[in-house]
């Protein structure tokens, strides 16, 4: 035998010299979910060890974060029941959670990296990204109001705005409103490729989102199909996006992969609510390795072409980076 592929495992220091991918605390963008109110500090149901926060407290977990290496965070808020409405007209007030929060946030951390879900489904009475007429959720209509969304959260001070509707065009209608009203300098991080996934099903809880009828499924990508990915990464490249999304993870490396083959812009993946759920609740019964079903899942985004990674993880994975 002259090929011995096991030379290369025989101990933990030559594993590591050869390692192919490695984490570390610069690839991972925090969610973080704000609330109204003050000292508020809510563990969430169906996110284990994830919490919903007042803006006060989020100042306090961002100072954490910070300080075990965390620099990029992504808002999203909960809107108070009696604020929604059809029109997404409190996505656009001035004064709303969001761009409070983005104000706030910014001020007290300038050096963080920020970046804003922009869709309408947390402000939304249907539950859903865009506005309603009929049963059916409007494209066009929807953009323009997302345009105006990113804008506000451009006038607040975010770095980039997330647009997480999958309306046709919105690519392009945010980038014309950020230009013309001269913020040559905020991002877009587009969730370009979004299933249609039951794996959101936590984050809905987190935000009392959830759609009031129907599902997301006319404008969220069916999760049979590979070449469409490539089809909608396209088209967000040339509508001006920075930073391409894949969502959920990891039922869809495939399409991190392809989709990092195709493009010279970073991608970034969105390890969702209902896997962390997952491996929490298998973790909770004694059934898988909490720390390890961790890592390798983290690992696998990565392997698969991710240079980024949004995870709710990020603190536990932050606090074992620190203590290797
Ligand atoms: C809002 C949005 C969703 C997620 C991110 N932005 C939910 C949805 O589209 O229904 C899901 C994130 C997660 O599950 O962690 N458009």
């Amino acid at each position: 035998m002259k090929i011995r592929p096991r030379i290369l495992r025989k101990s933990s220091t030559i594993r590591a010299l050869v390692q192919e991918t490695n984490i570390s605390c610069s690839d991972f963008i925090a969610p973080l979910f704000i609330v109204e109110g003050k000292e508020i500090t809510d563990e969430i149901n169906s996110l284990p060890g994830y919490y919903r926060r007042s803006l006060d407290h989020t100042l306090l977990e961002i100072q954490e974060l910070k300080n075990l290496g965390i620099k990029a965070f992504i808002l999203f808020v909960k809107c108070e029941n009696h604020l929604k409405d059809n029109t997404g007209k409190e996505a656009i007030n001035e004064n709303g959670l969001m761009q409070r929060s983005i104000r706030t946030i910014k001020k007290n951390h300038p050096e963080i990296v920020l970046f804003s879900d922009v869709a309408l489904d947390p402000y939304s009475s249907f539950g859903h990204d865009g506005i309603v007429e009929n049963k059916e959720i409007l494209n066009d209509e929807s953009i323009d109001i997302l345009a105006e969304m990113a804008l506000s959260h451009a006038k607040a001070g975010v770095d980039f705005v997330a647009p997480s509707d999958m309306m046709d065009g919105r690519i392009k209608s945010i980038r014309e409103k950020l230009e013309k009203n001269k913020f040559h300098n905020v991002g877009i991080l587009s969730y370009s490729v979004k299933y249609a996934s039951c794996f959101y099903g936590p984050f809905r809880d987190a935000l009392g989102s959830a759609p009031g009828f129907g599902d997301k499924k006319p404008y969220q990508m069916n999760p049979a199909n590979r070449k469409e990915a490539i089809r909608e990464t396209k088209l967000d490249i040339k509508e001006g996006a920075d930073i391409i999304m894949v969502k959920p993870a990891m039922a869809y490396l495939d399409i991190i992969r392809d989709v990092t083959n195709y493009t010279d812009l970073p991608v970034c993946a969105y390890q969702v609510s209902g896997e962390y759920a997952m491996i929490k609740a298998a973790a909770k019964n004694g059934w898988l390795n909490e720390e390890d079903a961790m890592i390798e899942s983290l690992i696998s985004i990565k392997r698969a072409g991710a240079s980024l990674i949004v995870s709710y993880f990020v603190k536990e994975i932050a606090l074992m980076l620190n203590n290797k």
